[in-house]
């Protein structure tokens, strides 16, 4: 039976930045139950990466100031946690995958060393004990063999090969939540495909539930029991696979199904993006935090910042015209999303005004 395991209520983190204080994570909230997918999706510096660090408590190593919210875990808040508290739970019960393999690992360990330690640093074991758990982890994440792999350097092993002997040092404890930011990113397409279907396996026979962070809709197509669109620092559509990819609520999540290579279009044809780029957040624009981008504005949506309401079962929207742009009924509709539309990206927002200066926002 699914039940609750990570619950994110109102979640809010900020960065004191020389533009005022910038709210890189808005009110977000989350669910993940046992065993699932979320994946969060959105475009660069929309917040998936804060959201995730806040959960686990690393944002504030790097600036970043819990604003609100409450972040339940098993029972527990996470929140009110003192930070040797949640090195006992990192590693061990939530982990975390980031994007660059290589960062993750430490070149001066064999990668044998790197996954014992992280047994040794959760559970009362022996050194050989914990060796063995390595040298057998490794064979889950289908290193061949493992043994004399154990006993080598992370530079030794390719990027794909890393990513495996990450993803090992992550399950080696059986956590119940793994969160992956971005895992594949780094890796080729073959091998990227290699690794989703890793972290699929290993979901299964250990029943982990996933976190997966990934701007790439076709990622969270094929791994997402439910996705979560992060726009600006908040969630702007959730639901499950099947009502974001079949009947998508949101005009950003609309744009984001359509820039993805071959969905509802030829092959062939040039790849849609959506206009214009994320506002900076030190200077959010009014309203709906979309409006400057999206084709069906009104005034209301320039006035009036949308709540994230439920729909049908399940489903959250923040949109005024969610129902309506579901179903067409908004000028244009879908489709009007490629047309020119005045309305679309006013001169005020077109690129190179300052409002690119968003970390990675050409990605
Ligand atoms: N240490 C920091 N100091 C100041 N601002 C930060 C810091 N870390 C993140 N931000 C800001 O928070 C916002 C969200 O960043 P975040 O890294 O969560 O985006 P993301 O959705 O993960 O993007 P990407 O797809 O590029 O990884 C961005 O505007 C970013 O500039
Ligand atoms: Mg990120």
């Amino acid at each position: 039976m699914a039940r609750t395991l990570l619950e994110i209520k109102d979640l809010s983190t900020g960065f004191i930045t020389e533009g005022g204080i910038v709210k890189a994570v808005d009110g977000v909230s989350l669910t993940v139950e046992t065993g699932q997918t979320v994946c969060v999706v959105g475009e660069s510096g929309s917040g998936k990466s804060v959201t995730s660090l806040t959960v686990m408590r690393l944002s504030e190593y790097d600036g970043g100031q819990i604003l609100g919210g409450e972040v339940w875990f098993q029972g527990e808040n996470l929140l009110t946690k003192s930070q040797k508290e949640m090195r006992r739970i990192r590693g061990k019960r939530i982990s975390m995958i980031f994007q660059e393999p290589m960062n993750a690992l430490n070149p001066v360990f064999t990668v044998g060393d790197q996954i014992a330690e992280v047994v040794r640093m959760h559970e009362r074991v022996t050194r050989d004990a914990a060796w063995a758990r390595a040298v057998e982890m490794l064979r889950l994440v289908g290193i061949p063999e493992p043994v004399l792999r154990a006993r080598q350097y992370p530079h030794e092993l390719s990027g794909g090969m890393c990513q495996r002997v990450v993803i090992a040092m992550a399950l080696v404890c059986h956590p119940e939540l793994v969160i992956a930011d971005e895992p594949t990113t780094a890796l080729d397409v073959t091998v990227q495909a290699q690794i989703l279907d890793l972290l699929r396996d290993l979901q299964q026979k250990f029943g982990t539930a996933i976190m997966l962070i990934t701007h790439d809709m076709g990622v969270a197509a094929e791994m997402a029991d439910r996705i979560a669109v992060m726009y600006a620092g908040i969630i702007v559509e959730e639901g499950t696979v099947e009502q974001i990819f079949e009947r998508p609520h949101h005009p950003y999540t609309i744009g984001l199904l359509k820039s993805i290579p071959g969905f509802e279009g030829e092959r062939g044809t040039e790849l849609y993006t959506i206009r214009g780029n994320i506002p900076n957040l030190a200077r959010l624009p009014s309203g709906c935090r979309f409006h400057p981008r999206c084709p069906f504005a009104t005034d209301r949506c320039r006035q009036e910042s949308p709540p994230l309401r439920k729909l049908d079962e399940g489903r959250k929207v923040a949109c005024w015209y969610a129902e309506d742009v579901a179903a067409g009924r908004v000028t244009g509709a879908v489709t009007g999303m490629d047309v020119e539309s005045t309305e679309a990206v006013p001169a005020e927002l077109s690129p190179g005004d300052g409002q690119t200066a968003v970390r990675g926002a050409a990605k």
